[in-house]
């Protein structure tokens, strides 16, 4: 390095030294050419810079319509190397290259994910593969496709990848058409939610409740908002927002959009986006959870999801995410943990996952009803879940992103999301012990508030 600017000095020098000694015409006509010079210099070093972008992105793109054909696994799970099916991507036109934000470019997916979920013929096991072998590649391909060409309309291309397509369940199958529709219009914002306040040092948010609720769930909502959900700065000036998370009623459903919008500007708390509510629709609602929170509160501490049914024990839950140490507090995925599920294949359960479609454990994962992220994890978690193709259960979803990320989930038994023996329900001192009880009516979460709050209890 040193020894290059030596050179470069001396070159100089000698330069002017001999500029110097030319006549004054001479100097004026050999400064043009100079200038002359460098600026066409410029101009093809330019030139050569833009073509080399655009043949990466060129080369991104091909391969990407690459068709690799897989090993396919039959019945059994054996494998049978020498059937092999051509798996077809989606069509391209269904892709669009928009600017990736910087936290895809960090993105590394921890081996932990392909040691848990297995390689093998089942669909979402395809996409998985696919999508990884993609971005090892560096293709970082930003999964946002226009929210009306999203659908996978096309029903050959959908029985080319998976044989029995047919015989899904009718929503199962809706499902698997909408899996790369990921922009819904949005309906309801709070953009300010984290950034408005009365106090001068009010940007921070302790505690960020996202609670999954439906149009029509107005009395569940205004029991959270009286009760646990309840804004403001709580003990030792920690500060809690809350936001519920819905999706649209169906046509068939009675129009609450004018109650909806009286609700959302009287108490700034409603984000909404315009996609049916349904069962298989929450993952989608996740990622939007996800979206909004890395961009509009992103200086959150924790994240809570859940449900609008559940309760929670906010003072607790605050006394304990505020003894959490670094680096604990900043890797933080905690919950009721589910660590060996796998996938229900009775076609009656409400959770059914067709043998075809995902083949292999579920990596463990926090239940739905609530947990709790570090909002540090969140860019990290969300540039994931633009990776790892959607999954129809929400929280398993989670967990298999979270997994990617080479983060352990954290089991905490004072998380109940399957509810707790029932001759302790009215045990008011072991409810107080507790952090999150699901489910619960709206009246019974007012009398839980009310009883553990009450000064003279004494356990
Ligand atoms: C709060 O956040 C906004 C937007 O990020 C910023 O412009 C403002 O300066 C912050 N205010 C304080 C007091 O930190
Ligand atoms: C999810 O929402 C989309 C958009 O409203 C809808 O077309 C689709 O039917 C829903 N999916 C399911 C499984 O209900």
């Amino acid at each position: 390095m040193c020894h290059l600017l030596t050179v470069c000095v001396t070159g100089r020098q000698r330069l002017t030294v001999w500029f110097t000694r030319l006549e004054p015409m001479r100097r004026i006509q050999t400064m043009s050419a100079l200038v002359l010079f460098v600026t066409m210099f410029l101009i093809f070093f330019y030139s050569t810079l833009h073509l080399e972008t655009a043949h990466s992105l060129r080369t991104g793109q091909e391969d990407l319509l690459k068709q690799p054909s897989l090993q396919v696994h039959d019945g059994d799970g054996k494998a049978q190397p020498s059937k092999r099916e051509r798996f077809t991507t989606p069509p391209p036109r269904q892709e669009r290259f928009t600017t990736p934000p910087l936290v895809v470019l960090n993105l590394s997916v921890s081996d932990g994910l392909t040691q848990a979920i297995p390689q093998n013929g089942a669909y979402w096991n395809r996409l998985l593969y696919s999508a990884l072998k993609n971005l090892v590649k560096g293709h970082f391909i930003w999964r946002d496709s226009d929210w009306s060409l999203c659908r996978q309309t096309n029903q050959e291309h959908l029985q080319t990848n998976v044989h029995d397509f047919t015989s899904y369940p009718v929503l199962f199958q809706d499902f698997v058409q909408g899996m790369n529709c990921m922009s819904p219009p949005v309906l309801l914002n709070q953009p300010n939610k984290c950034i408005s306040g009365q106090g001068k040092q009010d940007n921070q948010t302790f505690l960020l409740f996202t609670i999954k609720s439906t149009p029509g769930n107005f009395e569940q909502r205004q029991v959270v908002r009286e009760t646990w959900g309840q804004e403001g700065v709580y003990l030792s000036g920690l500060r809690v927002r809350t936001v519920f998370l819905l999706g649209s009623s169906s046509l068939e459903d009675p129009d609450l959009s004018a109650l909806l919008s009286f609700e959302a500007k009287h108490f700034g708390d409603l984000l909404q986006w315009d996609f049916h509510e349904s069962l298989l629709n929450l993952t989608l609602k996740m990622n939007m959870f996800l979206q909004w929170t890395v961009r509009y509160c992103p200086a959150a501490s924790f994240v809570f999801s859940g449900d609008d049914d559940v309760f929670v024990n906010t003072p607790t839950l605050l006394g304990y995410l505020q003894s959490l140490e670094l680096p604990k507090a900043s890797q933080l995925y905690v919950g009721q943990v589910i660590s060996e599920a796998s996938p229900l294949r009775d076609p009656k359960n409400k959770y059914y996952i067709p043998l075809s479609f995902y083949d292999g454990p579920y990596p463990g994962y926090a239940g739905g009803g609530g947990f709790i992220i570090s909002g540090a994890l969140l860019p990290r978690l969300y540039a994931a879940s633009r990776v790892i193709p959607f999954f129809p259960i929400d929280d398993v979803y989670v967990g298999m992103c979270i997994k990617a990320l080479g983060v352990t989930p954290e089991a905490n038994t004072d998380f109940q999301t399957f509810d707790i023996n029932e001759k302790d329900r009215n045990n008011l001192c072991i409810n107080k012990k507790l952090i999150l009880i699901h489910r619960r009516s709206a009246r019974q979460i007012k009398k839980l508030w009310k009883g553990i709050h009450n000064p003279l209890l004494t356990c």
